[in-house]
């Protein structure tokens, strides 16, 4: 069976809306509530498929988690020493962060494990955990080279390490510094530009001491952490679908509820304003160490621009919706320095790039990036490649084509969105569910 969307061209987008919770920020609570001493509950967590892979993982290794239900959690921390060996690999479904940040968790523990997951991220490299945990004195192992499963040989006794990230990667960092939790000595990570920080946020929230001086994060092993309730804010990489939404469809205004606006997620933002989005940033407040805050948005035309290499880190997830930002603008829009978009839940820049000449829309593809020309999006038929954030950049495009754009495979928007349909209908777009059953 396959599920297929179906989006009709856009009148204008209207009306108030909350979009789920961040999923890394839903993660992170997980691992870290795991981890600390006493009770963690956490509203808003983002009740999608990701997250809870993160969620039975975890249980898998002995902690009790209660519910989730509509978006409530309890997590019975077990402390430093409290996990347990898992009874079978665990199996980590499209979530990348799941297995790299878990690598970090596992790394440190005295049992062995294996970690494994969908085809995807089966196909995604490990390597950039597999490496310098090993410097630190774990023994990790990708069972196909650089691919999972990860085979991790637990008991070993970790060290400390200085680590400068080749990549700019916050799986990375994190994996780091949560193995950092489990050693006798200072973990420093050295980031080539900043990522996000709510690893660093939580810990610090949670009563663990760090150190952060510019692109460098310190912690020593041997410490606590204590749990405490959590208020998960609504994730801006999902608000970026209806940003864009509302930004190229014509007489749309909405509003965007207790929206994440970290610094080190803020891209899109940033983005937008210089391709001439008309948005405004409201009633800012900060919820359990997060930056909070409200966004209006109203329709405007966009121009085309040349993407600053600082914003790639920080937009990093929004580059599909961005795309179609970008289609619809005057002139042309470049970005360079996004190679990671290749091994993220499909190679990004492919997969939009196929969609893009189906829909009409001239692009070219670089060795790091993508040029677009902004002009007309005809209508047609396009694949997510089963990548949630593919499907729904496609079917925000719908709002601005011609006519209507089908996009197939799009059961995977579950891992980060899992009402977005209801969300899209309700502030105005004429989408359709198509179920397609296999021929028997
Ligand atoms: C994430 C970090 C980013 C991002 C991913 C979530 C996280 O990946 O693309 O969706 O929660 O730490 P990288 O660390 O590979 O950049």
């Amino acid at each position: 069976m396959s599920l297929n969307y179906l989006v009709n061209p856009g009148y204008g987008l209207k009306g108030e809306i909350r979009v789920p919770g961040d999923k890394s920020i839903s993660h992170r609570s997980i691992i870290i509530g795991a981890l600390a001493e006493g009770i963690t509950e956490v509203v808003n967590l983002l009740e999608g498929e990701d997250v809870l892979s993160t969620v039975k993982a975890m249980r898998a290794l002995g902690v009790r988690i209660e519910a989730p239900k509509e978006g409530f959690l309890q997590i019975y921390g077990v402390g430093f020493k409290g996990l347990q060996s898992p009874k079978a690999p665990l199996n980590l479904g499209n979530s990348g962060t799941s297995m790299r940040l878990l690598s970090g968790v596992l790394a440190g523990q005295n049992f062995d494990s294996r970690l494994l997951g969908d085809d995807s991220l089966m196909a995604r490299p490990m390597e950039r955990i597999i490496h310098p945990l090993n410097l630190m004195g774990a023994s990790l192992r990708g069972e196909n080279g650089d691919y999972p499963p990860i085979v991790i040989t637990g008991n070993q006794t970790l060290t400390g390490i200085q680590y400068d990230m080749p990549v700019a990667s916050a799986q990375v960092k994190s994996a780091l510094l949560l193995a950092g939790l489990f050693i006798d000595g200072e973990v420093t990570v050295r980031e080539p530009g900043p990522t996000r920080d709510h690893t660093e946020r939580m810990l610090e929230g949670f009563g663990y001491s760090l150190s952060r001086e510019s692109n460098k994060i310190s912690l020593s092993g041997g410490g606590t952490l204590v749990g405490r309730p959590i208020e998960v804010p609504a994730d801006l990489s999902s608000a970026a679908f209806f940003l864009v939404g509302a930004a190229i469809t014509p007489n749309s205004d909405i509003l965007l509820k207790h929206v994440g606006i970290n610094p080190t997620r803020t891209g899109i933002l940033k983005i937008l304003e210089l391709m001439g989005a008309d948005f405004q940033i409201l009633n800012q407040r900060e919820v359990s160490g997060e930056p909070v805050a409200d966004i209006r948005i109203r329709y405007s035309k966009l121009r085309g621009i040349e993407i600053p290499s600082d914003l790639v880190p920080l937009a990093i997830d929004e580059f599909p919706v961005i795309f179609i930002a970008a289609a619809c603008a005057e002139g042309n829009t470049k970005l360079s320095g996004a190679a990671e978009l290749k091994v993220k839940e499909s190679d990004r820049i492919t997969s939009m790039a196929i969609g893009l000449d189906i829909l009409g829309v001239k692009n070219k593809v670089t060795d790091d990036g993508l040029v677009i020309s902004g002009g007309v999006i005809k209508g047609g038929k396009v694949n997510s490649f089963d990548d949630h954030r593919i499907a729904m950049a496609f079917a925000i495009a719908g709002l601005a084509a011609t006519n209507p754009i089908e996009i197939s495979n799009c059961e995977n928007i579950a891992t980060s969105f899992p009402n977005f349909f209801e969300v899209a209908q309700n502030i105005g777009m004429d989408i359709v569910m198509k179920v397609h059953s296999p021929a028997v």
